[in-house]
């Protein structure tokens, strides 16, 4: 086990960041944590040299553009990383690649990474109840099988799957709405990460321009009044529904 783990992670709807907790409590005693979510403000500067752990989700089977916009933020300062993508049960595509080379771009040296499954945020039927008990165990392996790499002081990049250039990104100008349930109790405004929401004389509003579309509020409204429009929803169903019932595995690459 090491003494100390920087964990950096992006999670609108908490999936990514279970994942990154249940590696870093197998892997280190002491978990400084790095919020890279906008609203937490800038990013905190790390002034430890422990390795790090890098968890995003997959958007569009890449790496949400706020997440990689934050991380270019970090200096690696050539500290070991282990990079963690985690996707809701269809596919991560480039993301894992993406998160590769951004991390390197910042001056880490990626020892390890994995792809993970979690609920999906937009369909929830979707890899229901994952990260479940056999995916933790799964997690905690793969914790200690890097922590044993990065012992043993071997530097050796892992190859993970992906293509360049990456596949397009996402860019839907569209945001989650609020149904007559809403009770205007500013729960969405409070924890949108890009600041997108506004209420205002008994309204909601949001700008698609700064909405990501990470599914944060509509994750967090307590009378469930906050949800995609009706078109994207079924659209996106539809595109998911092959995935309800099947199970794809955890990857791991040292
Ligand atoms: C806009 C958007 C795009 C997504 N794209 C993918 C995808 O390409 N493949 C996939 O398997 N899951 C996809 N997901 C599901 C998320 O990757 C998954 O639910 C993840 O756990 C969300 O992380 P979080 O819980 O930390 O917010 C997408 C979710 C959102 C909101």
């Amino acid at each position: 086990m090491l003494n100390d783990v920087t964990f950096y992670y992006y999670s609108p709807t908490g999936g990514t960041k279970k994942t990154g907790n249940l590696f870093c409590r197998e892997a280190a005693k002491k978990t400084e944590i790095i919020n890279l979510t906008p609203m937490s403000g800038r990013v905190k500067k790390s002034e430890s040299d422990a390795p790090a752990v890098i968890a995003v989700p997959v958007f569009g089977g890449r790496v949400p553009e706020t997440a990689a916009r934050q991380l270019r933020t970090v200096e690696g300062r050539g500290r070991t990383a282990v990079t963690i993508v985690v996707y809701g049960n269809r596919a991560y595509e480039d993301a894992l690649l993406e998160l590769n080379d951004i991390a390197e771009e910042c001056g880490f040296r990626v020892t390890a990474s994995g792809a993970f499954i979690a609920q999906h945020s937009m369909v929830p039927e979707v890899g229901a109840g994952r990260p479940d008990d056999a995916d933790a165990e799964q997690i905690r392996e793969f914790a200690r099988r890097a922590v044993q790499k990065i012992e043993s002081g071997d530097a050796q990049p892992p190859e993970v799957p992906g293509n360049r250039p990456y596949k397009e990104g996402m860019n839907m100008q569209i945001s989650p709405v609020c149904t007559s349930s809403c009770t205007l109790c500013e729960t969405c405004e409070d924890v949108c990460p890009e600041n997108a929401i506004l209420i205002r004389q008994g309204a909601v509003s949001t700008d698609p321009a700064l909405c990501t579309l990470c599914i944060a509020c509509v994750a967090a409204c307590p009378v469930k009044a906050r949800i995609l429009p009706q078109p994207l929803q079924e659209r996106t169903e539809k595109m998911l529904s092959p995935f309800r019932q099947m199970r794809r595995e955890n990857e791991t690459f040292l």
